[in-house]
């Protein structure tokens, strides 16, 4: 049987005035995850939001709360996003020399650990950590805007993280983030990613466009 594809709606491309609105209307257009991207000027050339925001966004939704950390240091900060509500904090693998420590501070804190891949990082940089996390995340365009073009090199390192997923015989998310609308989500999906991450593609047109926009991302994987 196929395995259950999630889409989380990053909410980069929201109405920021609007959060809550924003929140509610894409949690009733069916999102499975709600993708908060988190950047700070320095891993990545742009700066977004912090726990403020998580912390305003958890009373509008029960869906899981899927936090990208693009952000170093990040370890100083995972107390802060955990108290605010995170469900899933997913730290990159160039963002410091400690991964590892990372990934133990986000567990030690209950909270489920997500690591990410920059386009440049090879699948091998997960192999002794995978035992540890709960997500892997391939960034599909180079961390720091919403609406870049996916970059078709990424499919391959899909399909080397998959093998290594179904050789840990675990339950670990594959999550695909950058540049997914219908024209490649079922490239994506074939590759073996289970979770789509989609911000141009869930939020063009506006709050009555959300219901159809996910309703197509379904049909087209
Ligand atoms: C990019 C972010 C992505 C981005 C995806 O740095 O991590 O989550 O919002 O946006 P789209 O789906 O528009 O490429
Ligand atoms: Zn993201």
């Amino acid at each position: 049987m196929a395995r259950p594809i999630l889409i989380s709606a990053s909410i980069l491309s929201a109405d920021f005035a609007r959060m809550g609105d924003e929140i509610r209307a894409v949690d009733q257009a069916g999102v499975d995850w709600i993708h908060i991207d988190v950047m700070d000027g320095h891993f990545v050339p742009n700066i977004t939001l912090g726990p403020q925001m998580v912390q305003a966004i958890r009373p509008h939704t029960n869906k899981i709360l899927d936090v990208h950390l693009m952000i170093a240091p990040v370890d100083r900060y995972l107390e802060a996003f955990a108290d605010a509500g995170a469900d899933l904090m997913t730290v990159h693998a160039e963002a410091g020399p400690h991964l590892h420590r990372s990934i133990q501070a986000v567990k030690a804190l209950g909270k489920k650990a997500g690591v990410a891949l920059n386009p440049a990082t090879p699948a091998e940089a997960v192999d002794y950590i995978i035992d540890d996390v709960d997500v892997i995340m391939v960034m599909s365009v180079n961390p720091g805007f919403g609406g870049q073009k996916f970059i078709d090199s990424q499919l391959r390192k899909i399909e080397a993280l998959r093998k290594r997923i179904d050789a840990t015989g675990r339950d670990i998310g594959l999550e695909v983030d950058g540049g997914i609308g219908t024209e490649n989500i079922a490239k994506a999906v074939a590759a073996g990613a289970n979770v789509l991450v989609a911000g141009t593609a869930t939020f063009k047109g506006g709050p009555s466009q959300y219901a159809a926009n996910v309703a197509a991302l379904r049909e087209a994987r």
